[in-house]
C-alpha cells in the first residue's frame, strides 16, 4: 500500500520505516530541509535502537525521505500525521502544524484519501481536520479522517511499534477501517515476527497485539487519558516515595506490594526525580484544557502536574543537605536526556536539575550516553560534557545520576568511590541497591529508600506525635512533617534498624544486592 507520513520526527520517521517494515511503500516528508538532507545520505537524526538498521535496509526501495509535500501524498491512500503538537498558552495544545499540513493536503490531493491523525492532539480534531479539508479541497477529492494515536515509547521506538500491546484505531466509515486494517495486517495477525529478517520481539510484548476499533473522538481521547493515568501513576509513587522517606520505609518494596495486584500493574511504580519529555508534561496539561473546555473539574491532572514539579525540588534540597552550601560545589551528573534509551531532552527532569543547581552557583561535568548534542544546545558552555561517567565523577563533591540509562546501573563503584573526591552518590534513578553501594565506601542517597545500617548518615527514623510525622529527615513535607535541619539524609532507617531489604525474598536478590545493583521487576521501561 502506498502511504505518505508528514513529519519525521521520533514518532514520524519510527512510524514510516515501520511501515516500510511491514512491506508498505512509504514516502516521508518532512520541512525542515537538514533532517531531509541528513536522512537522505544516510544519517539519523535522532537515536533509537534498531532505527538505523531498519531504514537502512529500506531506504531507496520502499522508504523515501523527502522535504516535497506534493510529491509525497500525490499517490498516497493513506495520509499519516505525525507534526508536532506543542503545548499552547493555557496548557491548550498548538494545533498550527497540523493544520499547516492539513491544508497543504487539501490543497495539493486529488482523488480519495484518507487521512489518519497520529499526532496527540485533544478530542474533536478529527471534525475539525474534515471541517478544513471541506473549505479547501479540490473539486476532485474526497477524504476520509481516522485517528490511530502513537503509543510508542523514546528508547524503545521501534520495537514499540513494531510489537504494540495494542493498536488503537478510531474510525468513523468501513472504509476507514477497512484500509487500516490492512495497513496493519502483517501487526494483526503476527506473521511480521516470524519473517527472517523481523526486528526481535521483546520478551513481554504480547502477540499479536490488541487492535481496537472505536470511533474518532474515543481514539483520541484514549491518548490523552493515557498519559495522563501514566503521569499519574509516576506521581502517585513518588508521592507515596516521600512518604516513605519520613517513615523509613522503602518505595521499591511498596512498589513491588502495590504493583503486584493485577488491578495495578507493576510498570509506572518507579520512585524518581519525576516524568519529563515531550509528551507527558504537555499532554497532561492538554488534558485538563480538554476537561476544562468540557466544563469537567479534573484536579487530578494538576496534582500530578504539581507533585512532579516539586520531585525536582525535593531532590535539589536532597544535594543540598548531603553537601551543605552548594555555591561553589562541582558536580558530577550522569544523564541528560529527559530517560535512558533516547538522545530527546526536552522537557527533561536531568536538564531542569542542572540548571537548578547552576543557578545555586555548581559547578558541573556531565555525561550522558547520547543526549550530550542536544543539551549542548540549551546549556551551551554552562556546563562541562565529560567522555565517560568516570570523567564526570573525576574530582567531584559528588555524583548525580539524574537518568536511568542501563550503562549507569553497572558502574565501577571502586573506580567511582577512588575518583571522587568526596564519596557522595545522589540516584535520583534508583538505579542502585542502597547496601551495595554503601558496602563499596559511598554514601548513598536515592529516592524513598532507608539509608543502609551502618551508613554515616542513617538515623532512628520519624515518629509520630499528634498525628503528625516528626522526622529527623531533611526534606521538609508540607509542613507537618518537622525537621531538625541538620542537613543529613536521616529518617530513611527505621526504628528497628531493619534497612528495608532484609526480607528474605531468595538468593538471587541478596547476590544483586551484594554487587549494588537494584533488584527490578520484569517490567518494562517507562
Ligand atoms: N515523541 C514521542 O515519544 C511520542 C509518542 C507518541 C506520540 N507522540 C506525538 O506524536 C507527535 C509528533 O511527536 P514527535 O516527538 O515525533 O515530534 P518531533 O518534533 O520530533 O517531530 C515532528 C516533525 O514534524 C515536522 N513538521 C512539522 N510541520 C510539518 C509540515 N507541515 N510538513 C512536514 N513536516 C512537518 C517537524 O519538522 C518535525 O521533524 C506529537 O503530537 C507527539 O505528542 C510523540
Amino acid at each position: 500500500m502506498q502511504i505518505a507520513v508528514i513529519g519525521s520526527g521520533y514518532v514520524g520517521l519510527v512510524a514510516a520505516s515501520g511501515l516500510a517494515e511491514l512491506g508498505h511503500n512509504v514516502v516521508c516528508v518532512d520541512n525542515d530541509l537538514d533532517k531531509i538532507a541528513t536522512l537522505n545520505a544516510g544519517g539519523m537524526p535522532i537515536h533509537e535502537d534498531y532505527l538505523q538498521e531498519v531504514v537502512s535496509r529500506r531506504h531507496g526501495k520502499t522508504l523515501t525521505f523527502t522535504d516535497s509535500l506534493p510529491d509525497a501524498v500525490a499517490h498516497a491512500k493513506i495520509i499519516v500525521i505525525a507534526v508536532g503538537t506543542p503545548a499552547g498558552p493555557d496548557g491548550e495544545v498548538d494545533l498550527s502544524y497540523v493544520e499547516s499540513a492539513v491544508r497543504e493536503i487539501a490543497r495539493c490531493a486529488t482523488g480519495h484519501k484518507l487521512i489518519v491523525e497520529k499526532s496527540t492532539v485533544p478530542v474533536y480534531t478529527s471534525e475539525w481536520i474534515r471541517q478544513i479539508l471541506r473549505s479547501n479541497s479540490r473539486r476532485n477529492c474526497t477524504f476520509d479522517v481516522a485517528s490511530n494515536p502513537e503509543f510508542l515509547r523514546e528508547g524503545t521506538a521501534v520495537t514499540d511499534f513494531l510489537y504494540p500491546d495494542r493498536i488503537v484505531v478510531g474510525v468513523d466509515s468501513d472504509s476507514a477501517a477497512r484500509l487500516l486494517r490492512e495497513m496493519y495486517t502483517p501487526l494483526i495477525d503476527g506473521s511480521y515476527s516470524e519473517r527472517p529478517s523481523a526486528v526481535p520481539k521483546p520478551d513481554a510484548a504480547p502477540l499479536p497485539p490488541l487492535y481496537i476499533e472505536t470511533s474518532a473522538k474515543s481514539a483520541e481521547l484514549i491518548k490523552h487519558a493515557s498519559n495522563a493515568f501514566l503521569a499519574m501513576k509516576i506521581s502517585f509513587i513518588n508521592a507515596v516515595a516521600n512518604i516513605c522517606e519520613v517513615v523509613g520505609a522503602d518505595v521499591d518494596e511498596v512498589s513491588q506490594g502495590i504493583g503486584s495486584d493485577s488491578r495495578i500493574g507493576a510498570q509506572f511504580l518507579r520512585a524518581g526525580i519525576g516524568y519529563g519529555g515531550a509528551c507527558f508534561p504537555k499532554d497532561v496539561a492538554a488534558f485538563r484544557a480538554v476537561a476544562r473546555k468540557c466544563g469537567v473539574e479534573f484536579p487530578l491532572l494538576e496534582n500530578a502536574r504539581r507533585i512532579n514539579e516539586e520531585q525536582r525540588a525535593r531532590f535539589i534540597e536532597k544535594v543540598r543537605a548531603a553537601l551543605g552550601e552548594l555555591r561553589g560545589k562541582r558536580l558530577g551528573v550522569l544523564g541528560l536526556a529527559f530517560k535512558g534509551g533516547t538522545d530527546d531532552v526536552r522537557e527533561s527532569p536531568a536538564i531542569k536539575i542542572v540548571d537548578s543547581l547552576l543557578s545555586e552557583g555548581c559547578r558541573i561535568r556531565a555525561y550522558d550516553p547520547a543526549a550530550m548534542g542536544r543539551a549542548q544546545q540549551i546549556l551551551g558552555s554552562r556546563i562541562d560534557f565529560a567522555v565517560d561517567a568516570y570523567s564526570a565523577a573525576k574530582d567531584a563533591d559528588a555524583l548525580l545520576i539524574l537518568t536511568e540509562w542501563k550503562e549507569f546501573a553497572s558502574l565501577d563503584l571502586d573506580r567511582i568511590r577512588r575518583v571522587l573526591r568526596r564519596p557522595i552518590v545522589l540516584d535520583g534513578r534508583n538505579l542502585y541497591d542502597p547496601q551495595g553501594v554503601t558496602t563499596a565506601g559511598l554514601e548513598y542517597h536515592s529516592v524513598g529508600r532507608p539509608l543502609p545500617a551502618g551508613s554515616p548518615d542513617a538515623k532512628p527514623a520519624s515518629v509520630f506525635t499528634n498525628g503528625h510525622a516528626k522526622s529527623n529527615g531533611h526534606v521538609k513535607t508540607n509542613g507537618h512533617a518537622k525537621s531538625n535541619g541538620n542537613g543529613n539524609a536521616n529518617g530513611y532507617l527505621n526504628g528497628n534498624g531493619h534497612n528495608g531489604n532484609g526480607n528474605g525474598n531468595g538468593t538471587g536478590r541478596e547476590k544483586a544486592r551484594e554487587a549494588g545493583v537494584r533488584q527490578t521487576n520484569p517490567v518494562r521501561a517507562e
